[in-house]
C-alpha cells in the first residue's frame, strides 16, 4: 500500500511538471531566425581630413553595411588642401572640368550591393573631382544611391545631381548635408529615406 502511495506521488509530480516550464522551453526552441537585413548596403566615402569618413563608418554600422574608402593614388598633403591658395592642387583640380584624379585602386564587388551611400566633403560647393572618377567607373543601374556630404557651411547644392549626371544609371535620392557631428537621429533620418 505504501509502495502504491509512493508511485502515485511520483506520477502526480511528473504530471504537474509536464504542465509547467516545458512549454516555455518549446517556445524558445521555436523562435524564428533573426531577420535578414533588407538591403545589401555599401557606404563609399572620400574624406580628406576624416570628417566624412567617421560619419560614413557610423552609417555602415547602423545599416549593417560595408564601408569602403575612396583613396587617391597620390594622397593630398596639407598644402594640396589649402583652398585659400588658388594654385593649390585642390583649387586647380576643382577649376578643371576634365580633371579625374586617379584612384589608389578599383573597388571589387560593387555589383553585389543594392544600396550605395556616397559620402564626400564639399569642395568649392561641389563634390571633389575624385568622386567623379569613382562615379564614372561604376554601373549604378538597379541600385539606390544616397548621397551625403559634410562642409564648413555650404549646402549640398547640386553636387549630388552633378555626380548623378556622370554616373551610369541608379535611382539617386535627394542628398543630405551634415555638419561635423550629426546625431544618430539625423543619420537615421537619412537611412529611413531608403525604402
Ligand atoms: C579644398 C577644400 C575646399 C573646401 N570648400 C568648401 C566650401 O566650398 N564650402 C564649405 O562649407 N566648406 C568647404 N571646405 C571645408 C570642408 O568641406 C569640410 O571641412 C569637410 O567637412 C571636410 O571633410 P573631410 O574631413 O571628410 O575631408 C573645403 C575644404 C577643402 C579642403
Amino acid at each position: 500500500m505504501k509502495k502504491f502511495g509512493f508511485v502515485l506521488i511520483v506520477l502526480s509530480v511528473l504530471f504537474l511538471c509536464a504542465g509547467c516550464d516545458i512549454p516555455n522551453l518549446k517556445k524558445e526552441a521555436a523562435a524564428p531566425p533573426p531577420e535578414k537585413p533588407k538591403h545589401n548596403v555599401l557606404v563609399v566615402c572620400f574624406s580628406a581630413t576624416g570628417t566624412t569618413k567617421s560619419i560614413g563608418k557610423r552609417i555602415a554600422k547602423m545599416t549593417g553595411g560595408t564601408f569602403y574608402e575612396i583613396r587617391p593614388a597620390k594622397p593630398y598633403t596639407t598644402a594640396d588642401l589649402d583652398w585659400h591658395n588658388p594654385n593649390s592642387r585642390s583649387s586647380r583640380e576643382m577649376k578643371d572640368e576634365q580633371c579625374r584624379p586617379d584612384l589608389e585602386s578599383d573597388i571589387i564587388g560593387f555589383s553585389d550591393y543594392d544600396v550605395i551611400y556616397m559620402g564626400y566633403p564639399i569642395w568649392w560647393g561641389e563634390a571633389p573631382k575624385i568622386m567623379y572618377t569613382f562615379a564614372e567607373r561604376q554601373k549604378f543601374t538597379g541600385k539606390t544611391v544616397v548621397s551625403f556630404c559634410t562642409s564648413g557651411s555650404s549646402p549640398i547644392g547640386d553636387s549630388a545631381k552633378n555626380l548623378e549626371k556622370v554616373a551610369i544609371g541608379g535611382m539617386w535620392l535627394e542628398g543630405v548635408r551634415f555638419g561635423a557631428h550629426p546625431t544618430d537621429a539625423e543619420l537615421q533620418a537619412l537611412i529611413n529615406t531608403v525604402k
